[in-house]
């Protein structure tokens, strides 16, 4: 289960699966746009010939944001998203980030967990960030 980086053909499938995951989904044009830029780094998984989970993260100096992580509802709870969130982690390392950070809907209890259970922290509250006025919860990992 090795992540590998996304390539232009990926990103009409990318756009299909961010649309099933998400109530505020990113569109092919976002996707793309970040695709292009030289500080984004996606990744994807693919079982049976198509698209299953996918992330990316935005790096800047020594900080990176995780910007999208999402695995398909048919392949959830079998060590997929955690395996995306690892990969992500190993290119912040890589591009030396010192710290990752992440944003999450306060309602999203199993994303919440996952990003615990990978070594993240809670910061602080965004409230009402989210377009249905749902706060966000900002989380934090140390890189070693
Ligand atoms: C969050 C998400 C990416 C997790 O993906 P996943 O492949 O199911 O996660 P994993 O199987 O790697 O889970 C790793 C650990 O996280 C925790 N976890 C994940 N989903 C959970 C759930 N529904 N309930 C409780 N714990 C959960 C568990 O501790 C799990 O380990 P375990 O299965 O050994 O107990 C997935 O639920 C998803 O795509 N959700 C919709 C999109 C989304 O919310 N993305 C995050 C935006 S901030």
């Amino acid at each position: 289960m090795k992540p590998r980086p996304w390539t232009i053909q990926d990103l009409d499938g990318i756009a299909a699966l961010e649309a099933e995951c998400f109530p505020d989904p990113w569109s092919r044009r976002m996707l793309a746009e970040s695709y292009l830029s030289d500080r984004f780094y996606g990744v994807i998984l693919e079982e049976n010939g198509g698209i299953v989970a996918y992330g990316g993260i935005r790096m800047g100096v020594d900080e990176a944001e995780i910007e999208l992580i999402a695995v398909s509802e048919m392949y959830r709870r079998c060590g997929r998203g955690r395996a995306v969130l690892e990969e992500l982690l190993e290119i912040a390392k890589k591009h030396g980030a010192r710290r990752v950070f992440l944003e999450v809907r306060v309602s999203n209890a199993s994303a919440q967990i996952l990003y615990l259970k990978c070594g993240f922290h809670g910061l602080y509250c965004r409230a009402r960030y989210y377009e249905n006025e749902e706060d966000a919860i900002v989380m934090v990992k140390e890189l070693a």
